[in-house]
């Protein structure tokens, strides 16, 4: 990460905000114009997720523009932008939980492996178990840390005898990385582990339905250093089995652990592109702006 952001000197594109040392800069012209286009390569040749021309709207008030992105097998896709750009109102359509927003309407075409995941035939329970996700603050059920895990697995019916059960949870557990510190505790409640401990039970809870995509909103934002450490090392390793969209205001915490970035900026998706480049060499000055410190 070292060295990935330009220094602030280097910058060039920001003369006509030069005055202007704490306001974000508002849209331009270019970005309200009918012809406003993401820059980078929004499509990826071995797509899991595809959204085509997405708009969502909270009542009279539209909170995404015309968003377009794919979602890659085996890729962890970083989502980054300003408090309020729509990061987490994005990441809720791919796994339809802005459903139980009444005031939330979406436009525009999802597809998860080909299939439109707001189409009439679509089982919400299922997409979600097929979409997993892993919300800002811990969220374990008021369950024993065993039935946490166990809990989707018997909703969908996935096992048929309870050594399997024992057996899923188990492997559950050891790809979040939990196993040892619980294993002895399996029957004792989930809300009594640390924080960290709780996010990889949260882990552990969605791949233990072996979910395709993983969606995470800040993971790790209520964690301290060394829980969150481990959260990344494990995304590191859950890309190798799943695709995983990380929402972050941790630019270090993106660049750690995505291949490709997506900067959101007032509901329009900026830009695109592998994180290496989006942090070295940004194509466009609202991205610059963002990974350069100079507002958000
Ligand atoms: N349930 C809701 N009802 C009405 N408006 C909402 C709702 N949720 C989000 N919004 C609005 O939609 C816009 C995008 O919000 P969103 O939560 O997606 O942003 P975000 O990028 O995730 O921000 P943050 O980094 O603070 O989490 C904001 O203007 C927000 O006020
Ligand atoms: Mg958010």
């Amino acid at each position: 990460m070292q060295g990935l952001i330009k220094s602030k000197t280097q910058t060039n594109y920001f003369t006509m905000l030069e005055n202007d040392n704490n306001m974000p800069p508002t849209l331009d012209d270019s970005l309200n114009s009918p012809d406003f286009r993401t820059l980078g390569e929004v499509t990826v040749p071995r797509p899991i997720m595809k959204t085509k021309n997405v708009n969502v709207f909270y009542g009279e008030k539209q909170a995404i523009y015309n968003a377009s992105l794919d979602i890659g097998k085996n890729e962890v896709l970083a989502m980054i932008g300003p408090s309020g750009c729509g990061k987490s109102t994005f990441l809720r359509c791919l796994n339809r939980m802005n459903d139980t927003i009444d005031i939330c309407r979406i436009e525009g075409e999802i597809t998860l492996e080909g299939e439109d995941i707001y189409g009439r035939n679509m089982d919400v329970v299922l997409l979600r178990a097929r979409v997993g996700m892993v919300f800002q603050k811990p969220n374990p059920f008021p369950k024993s840390i065993y039935d946490n895990v166990a809990y989707g697995i018997n909703l969908h019916g996935l096992t048929n005898s309870k050594s399997e059960t024992d057996d899923v949870v188990e492997d559950a557990l050891k790809r979040a990385g939990l196993w040892a510190e619980v294993s002895d505790r399996l029957n004792q409640p989930g809300t009594g582990l640390s924080g960290g401990q709780q996010q990889r039970l949260c882990i552990a809870r969605a791949i233990a339905i072996s979910p395709e995509v993983i969606l995470m909103d800040e993971p790790c934002s209520a964690l301290d250093p060394i829980a969150t450490a481990k959260i990344e090392e494990l995304i590191d390793e859950l890309s190798q089995m799943y695709s995983i969209c990380i929402v972050t205001h941790s630019m270090q915490q993106a660049a750690r652990v995505s291949q490709r970035t997506a900067y959101f900026h007032l509901g329009k998706l900026i830009e695109v592109g592998s994180t290496d480049l989006i942090f070295t060499n940004p194509g466009h000055r609202l991205t610059e702006g963002y990974i350069t410190g100079r507002f958000g």
